[in-house]
């Protein structure tokens, strides 16, 4: 189902427009076209693994806004949980039954999460959880790796991944020099890195903090015994192993990859895929550690729309409905065909396109090795990615705008959606 170059003048007046208005044209440096070059594309629907653009364009989409959205656009059940939430009132700023009942099926589902606290994004969920990490320990310096993204708080603008590695930006002006004096940063599955850090410097950590699967620097899955060689160290030290499974949280299965894994971190901060697509965010751990936070405890964590019901009556029908339909086999199976495919396909012949994948999360490297951290990422050639992102834009396939980011299959996509990529990829 090729579609041809339409030049969108539509669009191309929206991004003039926004130019006026909005910094870049953009509300999150990601969705500019920076990397790839190009005008962003305007949406004005969704439903299922397709987009409308504002051109009239249908585009299948393989961004899924960034993770949230494993059901597909608009699923019927998260829709109609939606705007029955939405009737009986969009916040009360007081507690609610929901929130109850949310609480307890995250607490459920992730037994290492024995208490959990509701937020508005994984940026918040992530801040918190360092801030009760430090509060919890009394110490002050946080370890994490290179090209692992946490969010955009200060103090994790070291060596982040994804958008600041698009913008070519290592750190972020306006960032105080003792916001991240404060960071150690060791390379992603580098344990003797580790190891040496906590020798010189372990006492001083509060926490150690990890993609456990990286998903921000293109998707670089963890060595076998990285993860567990965290749990150990953080232990051995006296830190608080934060899992970061913003985008990984209820991606591979209704759980956690702490959880699917077996490697229990003291803290897990979640969003994306939680919110069903709304603002949403949390962070839960051990119940001594989440005690800390007010009102029990001295550490300050506040947010007016936090557990916000309309979030929650989403996030609800979200969970229920991958726990009620199990799409998980089936993202393994179509992602496992799409990797194998890349595998066998002319453009990997010579070896220098390599496919990671694992569940409904791909990401297709162009002219670099197999990668294990940001050092090896780097070296991917972003140029073709950004010629092999047009290709695929022009033949109807809308991936994320970077070679850094992770491509998302959700339930919604077919075997004939699959198909299509694939034609598309084997024309490239
Ligand atoms: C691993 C990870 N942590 C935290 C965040 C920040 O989440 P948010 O954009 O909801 O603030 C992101 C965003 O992509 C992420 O990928």
């Amino acid at each position: 189902m090729s579609q041809s170059i339409n030049l969108e003048p539509k669009t191309d007046s929206l991004f003039k427009r926004a130019c006026q208005v909005i910094p870049g044209g953009v509300n999150s440096p990601v969705r500019a076209f920076g990397s790839v070059g190009g005008t962003p594309v305007y949406m004005t629907a969704g439903h299922g693994a397709r987009l409308t653009t504002a051109d009239g364009r249908s585009l299948l989409d393989f961004c899924g806004s960034w993770g949230p959205l494993i059901l597909g656009h608009a699923h019927p059940r998260v829709v109609e949980a939606v705007h029955r939430a939405a009737a009986k009132g969009l916040t009360f700023g007081a507690c609610t039954p929901a929130e109850v009942e949310f609480a307890e099926l995250l607490c459920g589902l992730v037994p290492s999460m024995e208490k959990v606290r509701l937020v508005n994004s994984g940026t918040e969920a992530v801040m918190s959880a360092i801030r009760l990490a430090r509060g919890f320990t009394g110490r002050t310096k946080i370890l994490k790796f290179d090209g692992c993204y946490h969010g955009h708080a200060d103090y994790l603008l070291v060596s982040a991944g994804s958008g600041l590695l698009t913008g070519g930006i290592t750190s972020s002006a306006g960032v105080p020099a003792s916001a991240v004096a404060e960071v150690l940063v060791a390379p992603y599955n580098d344990a003797t890195a580790v190891e040496s850090i906590l020798a010189a410097q372990g006492a001083e950590l509060a926490a150690i903090i990890v993609e456990p699967i990286a998903g921000n620097m293109g998707l670089v899955p963890p060595q076998p015994g990285f993860l567990a060689t965290l749990r150990k160290a953080a232990t051995a030290c006296g830190a608080l192993l934060i899992f970061d499974e913003v985008i990984t949280g209820f991606r591979l299965a209704p759980t956690t990859v702490g959880t699917l894994w077996n490697i229990q971190p003291d803290l897990t901060c979640l969003g994306k895929i939680i919110g069903g697509g709304m603002p949403m965010g949390a962070f839960g751990g051990r119940a001594e550690v989440m005690d800390r936070l007010a009102p029990l405890g001295p550490v300050y964590q506040a947010g007016t729309l936090s557990g916000n019901p309309v979030a929650i009556a989403a996030g609800l029908a979200t969970l229920q409905t991958l726990i009620a339909e199990n799409p998980y086999p089936t993202l393994e199976r179509r992602g496992k065909h799409l990797a194998e495919t890349f595998a066998n396909l002319a453009i990997c012949r010579n070896g220098s396109t390599h496919c990671t994948q694992l569940g409904g999360l791909f990401t297709l490297f162009f002219g670099a090795p197999p990668i294990r951290n940001l050092a090896e990422a780097k070296q991917c050639d972003t140029r073709q990615y950004a010629r092999f992102f047009h290709h695929m834009l022009n033949r109807g396939i809308y991936l994320p705008p970077s070679q850094f980011e992770v491509c998302f299959i959700s339930a919604a996509h077919t075997d004939e959606d699959l198909a299509q990529f694939l034609s598309a990829v084997l024309d490239f």
